[in-house]
């Protein structure tokens, strides 16, 4: 955190100084502190917003209730970790791997971790003891994040409260590195940026690849995700208390989402933006897709990813919601 403080302050030094160089002496120069604790606040704010309602670092890495609409996370346990990925949820998950502690508990959780150790585990995949994390943990997409938005989450998540909460160790029946042939992580992020707002196509793509909105869309084929039926739909999730089919999210219009508007779509999040929307139990017709979540991404976001949606081929494959 201390580095990213630093480094956000030279960062915004430097900015801050071009700024009042380029409007002249008009303007009174503000006390830098001021300034520089209000950059930082941005920082994270840009991160919890990421963390909380597109990236689903607190929708995976919390207790979360399915009790509730799509699960929300329980009050109290975010980012404690613990949360079951196992072969009886998705069969194409090899074993069970928990979600880690990414709460700043030094002995549970990654409070003694510097950001360089974070940096590497939500990148490359490796953890401080230079374990290869299992793949549900969407290092591969971070792996494309603006360094900025990164940087952002870091110093977001350092921010929670400390939970001590000690996560069982992960069961795999092959190695880690068999679970998905992805391609090698070494990329740096380095000069990674974000695509512009005003470009709603490619910053909807950013978007969709930072939600990793593919994994669970796109089907798997011997417990790896088919690229050429992207977004087509068709992974089977059994709960305790449910059973969910992934949706068709590719713009064919007989068995995807080709005939729905822009209002529609962002409808489909928003409705749980309100308690009253959200907050019933829905018994069998209840999603594992964390739309509770990602209601909290801004309709300019939301119509984005929309836009990119509308980009991708279109892929007749017909699924049943609640299979029986
Ligand atoms: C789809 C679920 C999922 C999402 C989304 C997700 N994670 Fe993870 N994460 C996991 C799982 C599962 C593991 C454990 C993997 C293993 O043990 O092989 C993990 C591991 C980690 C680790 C390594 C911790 C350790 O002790 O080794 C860190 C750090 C981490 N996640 C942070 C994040 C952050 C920050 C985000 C959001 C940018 C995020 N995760 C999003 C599921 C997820
Ligand atoms: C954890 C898995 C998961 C993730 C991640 C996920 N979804 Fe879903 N999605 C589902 C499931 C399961 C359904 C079917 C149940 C429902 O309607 O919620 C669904 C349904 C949908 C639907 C409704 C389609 C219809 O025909 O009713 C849309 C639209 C959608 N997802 C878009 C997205 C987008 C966009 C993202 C990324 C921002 C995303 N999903 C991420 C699992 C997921």
């Amino acid at each position: 955190m201390r580095k990213i403080i630093a480094l956000v302050a030279i960062v915004l030094a430097i900015a801050s100084l071009t700024y009042f160089a380029a409007c002249n002496n008009n303007k009174k120069e503000e006390p830098k502190a001021s300034t520089n604790t209000d950059s930082i606040q941005k920082v994270i704010a840009r991160g919890d917003y990421l963390a909380n309602h597109v990236a689903g670092c607190m929708d995976c890495h919390s207790k979360r209730d399915f009790s509730k609409y799509s699960g929300p996370a329980v009050p109290g346990t975010e980012g404690q970790g613990g949360e079951a990925f196992s072969h009886d949820l998705l069969n194409a998950i090899p074993g069970v791997v928990y979600a880690s502690n990414i709460t700043p508990d030094p002995e549970t959780g990654i409070g003694s971790w510097s950001d360089d150790d974070i940096l590497k585990a939500l990148t490359q995949g490796i953890n401080k003891k230079g374990d290869t994390l299992f793949p549900i943990m969407p290092y591969a997409n971070f792996n494309h994040l603006a360094k900025s938005d990164l940087l952002g989450i870091i110093a977001y998540i350092r921010t929670l409260k400390p939970i001590k909460n000690k996560v069982p160790e992960r069961h795999l029946m092959i190695p880690v590195s068999l679970a998905y042939p992805g391609p090698a992580l070494q990329k740096s992020v380095d000069s990674n940026m974000a695509p512009p707002e005003s470009d709603p196509v490619k910053y909807g793509a950013y978007l969709v690849n930072a939600a990793d909105c593919g994994t669970c869309h796109t089907p798997f084929v011997k417990g790896a995700p088919d690229f050429s039926r992207m977004f087509s739909g068709g992974n089977k999730f059994t709960l305790p208390t449910f059973k969910v089919t992934s949706s068709n999210i590719s713009p064919d219009t007989t068995t995807g989402i080709g005939s729905w508007t822009a209002e529609r779509f962002i409808n489909k999040f928003s409705i749980a933006r309100d308690e009253k929307g959200y907050n019933y139990n829905p018994g069998k017709e209840n999603t594992i897709m964390p739309v509770r979540f990602y209601s909290g991404m801004t309709d300019n976001d939301l119509a984005a990813i929309y836009r990119y949606l509308r980009t991708v081929p279109p892929i007749k494959n017909k699924v049943e919601k609640y299979p029986k």
